[in-house]
């Protein structure tokens, strides 16, 4: 659905994953001219574009062909995916390639000052998340009651603010619940980036030229092991 023949390819603009993205296409040996503020860098020796977006808006870009390929984290498109589906919209896109970093796990988190709690402890209680489809489908799987509360950010101040209970948010290196004196409970996804394509890409030069990434891609990854 792209209106031009160069291959677009969306990453995060700001946030865990925009270095190694970056780095990533660097190891692949696409220059790109990456100035700050810029929504579009065009690549100096490929036809290739790459598009700085909010991460949230990836999986959607790459289902509706917006962009051909898109590097987002397992979590957000799980998720996304989760709410086209219930949505009646293109929820679907090749996933070409798990990739080696963005780890993080999705998990439960309360005030520390409560102590340890088993499941039953979630019963009747608000939980804050930027996660409501796979935190309801978790909810449901378990047999909780639980009602959800959608935050788009700072999700770990929600229980000091009053907002909710409990939270299930991103958990990398620990140090957010930490510092929010939150307890980290059960992991309900484990995340890493991936490499998604939309699945209707037909464009044989775009095609090609992905061909030729791959190997690129799997030597990064063999090298790195
Ligand atoms: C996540 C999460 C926490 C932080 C946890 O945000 O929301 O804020 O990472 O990491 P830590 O355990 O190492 O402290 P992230 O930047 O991934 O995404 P967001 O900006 O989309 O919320
Ligand atoms: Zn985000
Ligand atoms: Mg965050």
């Amino acid at each position: 659905m792209s209106n031009n023949n160069r291959l677009r390819i969306a990453i995060q603009k700001g946030g865990r994953l925009s270095k190694d993205c970056q780095e990533l296409l660097k190891q692949l040996g696409v220059k790109l001219n990456l100035r700050e503020q810029r929504l579009i860098a065009h690549s100096t020796n490929m036809p290739i574009d790459v598009l700085r977006v909010r991460d949230d808006d990836i999986p959607g870009l790459v289902m509706d062909g917006v962009c051909d390929l898109g590097i987002v984290g397992e979590n957000v498109l799980v998720e996304v995916q989760a709410e086209r589906e219930r949505q009646g919209v293109p929820s679907e896109v090749n996933k070409l390639s798990k990739l080696d970093f963005g780890y993080c796990r999705l998990a439960l988190a309360w005030p520390q000052e409560l102590g340890p709690q088993q499941k039953s402890w979630f019963e009747g209680k608000r939980i804050a998340t930027t996660y409501p489809e796979i935190l309801t489908q978790y909810l449901k799987r378990e047999g909780i009651n639980a009602s959800t509360v959608m935050l788009t950010g700072s999700v770990e101040v929600a229980p000091r603010a009053g907002l909710a209970d409990a939270i299930c948010d991103l958990v990398s290196t620990g140090a957010t619940l930490e510092a929010n004196g939150l307890m980290q409970g059960d992991t309900i996804l484990e995340s890493n980036a991936c490499l998604i394509q939309n699945k209707d890409l037909q464009d044989p030069s775009k095609l090609e030229l992905i061909n030729t990434l791959m190997p690129r891609l799997r030597g990064v990854r063999q090298a790195k092991e």
